[in-house]
């Protein structure tokens, strides 16, 4: 399960020579494209908001394009300017259109004469959807506010005007204003030592789309990993997060190793409060990551690996299209678990992989047709269903179909080819198929049918005889738990002394939506996991703790919700109080007092919960 924002997707990819139009953008990049943002900002705490100067450079595509339209949300625009080459201004008259709930507001800024630039003076809104801001009391060491960024998918534009389609990159550079002793970082080459003067500096050279975009202030320590990363965290985050993530440098050489020369100068961490509401975010050279994978022993640094093999897939080469998200997420999982096999084993990778194939398998069917295809089609793509499972773990699990097919050797070296041949590009689905096709399918006859790569692609459900990895101590555990849930085998006898992370949330995933109360009272009495430090544990024990009916559990769960806001650990958790009216008021309370410290994007996914189980029955 995992809990991403949906995407409405409207309109038909234009044909692949132009570029690839996005449903999900205003941007007419057959018109007009932004090559490179200069954006001058001030970080302004006590009125949530950044006060901005952004500057486009512009490269007019059709002679006759009478505007320049830009996506934005929430902005409030104060002027608009054409810059001309000598550095002359001169006002520019624009529209800004009613905000679409989804996609926000169209700015049309009309300029004939195509000027070289444009500049825009603006602010952002308190609750841009793309920003959070914490006051000091919501920190982990209480000195000072905070404020980062979220802008994949659609939320660069709540914080910036620009063409926010992945579809079109453009470089960056920015001076950022700061209280005195705040650390301002942003997805660019981050300096460790750069004084906490309150004027900051950075240069983002390389072209990337603006999901990529972000920034992060506060009270912001640096401790290095390696000779290009480090960890920033809060003061009293900061060892333990460079503890946890010691094997950054490890993870890039086996990246490196396998998919060429990591492009991007550093690798830097940010470890976020509590509230930010992914596990990871792949932003370039400043990956942005929850504290909750600090857990003491390293067992869920999978999610650092992924971020880094973004690096590759993703930001290297980038899905053209939200439609096309596969190609970030499926490659970028197919490679996590390839870095996690070089540095912890076979063992734990296989354990990995097995849990995303399992978890798959049991929401698929579940879900409309269109949504089970890795490619869907964008025609009558519901607003609730573009971005799933099926883009992660179906994703990864064609490509270790394909590794298994045409063997690793061929397979490393394809995968090779592809990273350098679309490098700094944005791709579509077709795009990536044409060059699948004569590079491997046809390299190599009679190990993979072109209609079996079809299926995967454009089919629903899983492919039949798809092939999984064995994990002996899966099976063990999928037999205690048979036992145990038959009431053969009690919970204090579950040979469960050593499992690792991976197999708790196996075990867990596995138990019957609703299970029986007595059972998980005898498995918490032995196992104690009401309380877990480990929050992939916990959600999966609170889910199926609370769904038993064990009271018992509330307000850890409550705890947990409360602390944590990261999407996919503590939605499921609200879902589950809110099966039963007792439930979904004891959440709906819970909620009333979490919801400042709530990332906005989590308070719209909370909400949505609770609208869903107030709606009438069907
Ligand atoms: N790029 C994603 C996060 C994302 C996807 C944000 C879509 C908004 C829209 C990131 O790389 C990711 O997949 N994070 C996962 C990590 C996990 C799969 C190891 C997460 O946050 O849980
Ligand atoms: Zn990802």
């Amino acid at each position: 399960m995992r809990v991403l924002p949906t995407l409405a997707l409207g309109a038909l990819l234009l044909p692949l020579s132009v570029l690839a139009s996005e449903p999900n953008s205003y941007a007419q990049p057959d018109q007009v494209v932004v090559t490179h943002l200069d954006l001058d900002l001030k970080i302004d705490f006590p009125h949530r908001q950044l006060d901005g100067v952004a500057t486009l450079k512009l490269d007019w595509k059709n002679p006759q394009a009478p505007a320049l339209v830009l996506d934005t949300r929430d902005l409030k625009i104060a002027s608009i300017d054409a810059v001309d080459a000598k550095g002359r201004t001169r006002a520019l008259k624009y529209t800004l259109a009613p905000a679409d709930k989804e996609l926000g507001s169209k700015l049309t800024i009309e300029a004939p004469k195509h000027p070289v630039q444009v500049r825009i003076t603006y602010a952002t809104s308190p609750d841009a959807s793309g920003l959070q801001w914490l006051p000091p009391a919501q920190t982990a060491d209480k000195r000072a506010p905070f404020m980062f960024s979220q802008s994949e998918s659609i939320h660069a534009r709540s914080w910036v005007p620009l063409q926010d389609s992945p579809a079109i990159r453009f470089t960056y550079d920015a001076h950022v204003s700061a209280p005195k002793d705040i650390r301002v970082v942003m997805s660019a080459l981050n300096d460790a030592r750069h004084p906490l003067d309150g004027d900051f500096r950075f240069d983002q050279p390389h072209p990337i789309p603006s999901y990529l975009l972000a920034i992060a202030a506060g009270d912001i320590a640096v401790k290095e990993t390696g000779p290009r990363s480090a960890v920033y965290a809060e003061p009293s985050v900061v060892e333990a997060a460079a503890r946890e993530f010691a094997d950054t440098e490890k993870m890039i050489e086996t990246a490196e190793h396998l998919y060429g020369p990591y492009r991007w100068g550093r690798y830097d961490l940010l470890v976020l409060p509590p509230s930010f509401p992914y596990g990871g975010m792949e932003n370039p050279d400043m990956t942005f990551a929850t504290p909750t994978i600090i857990v003491g022993d390293k067992s869920l640094v999978s999610v650092i690996s992924h971020e880094l093999a973004h690096s590759w897939s993703g930001n290297l080469v980038t899905a053209a299209s939200w439609r096309d998200i596969w190609l970030n997420e499926g490659f970028t999982t197919y490679v996590q678990g390839r870095i996690t096999e070089a540095l912890y084993g076979k063992t734990l990778a296989d354990e990995e992989a097995l849990l995303s194939a399992r978890a798959l398998e049991k929401s698929i069917g579940r879900m409309p047709a269109n949504a089970q295809k890795l490619a869907p089609d964008p025609r009558g793509v519901g607003a609730d269903d573009a971005l799933s499972d099926v883009a992660y773990d179906k994703g990864s699990w064609f490509l270790r179909t394909l590794e298994q097919k045409f063997g690793r050797e061929h397979f490393d070296t394809y995968l090779k080819s592809y990273f350098d041949h679309f490098a700094w590009h944005s791709i579509t689905t077709e795009q990536m198929l044409a060059y699948l096709k004569p590079n491997l399918i046809e390299k190599y006859p009679g190990r993979m049918s072109w209609d079996e790569v079809q299926d995967w692609v454009h089919g629903t459900g899983i492919p039949k005889n798809a092939p999984l990895p064995d994990s002996p101590r899966f099976d063990a555990i999928d037999k205690e738990r048979s036992a145990f849930l038959a009431g053969s085998l009690p919970a204090a006898k579950l040979d469960a002394k050593d499992w690792n992370t991976q197999e708790w949330m196996y075990f867990l995933d596995r138990l019957p939506d609703v299970p029986k109360l007595g059972q998980m009272q005898q498995l918490d009495a032995t196992w104690h996991l009401t309380g877990t430090p480990n929050a992939e544990i916990g959600m999966r024990w609170y889910v199926h703790a609370i769904a038993a009916g064990d009271k018992a559990v509330w307000p850890a769960a409550a705890e947990h919700m409360t602390r944590i806001g990261r999407l996919y650990l503590t939605v499921p958790v609200y879902k589950a109080f809110a099966r039963t009216p007792q439930g979904l008021a004891y959440a709906e309370a819970v909620y009333a007092k979490a919801r400042s410290g709530y990332h906005p994007l989590t308070r719209q996914a909370v909400e949505a919960v609770f609208a869903a189980a107030h709606a009438p029955k069907k």
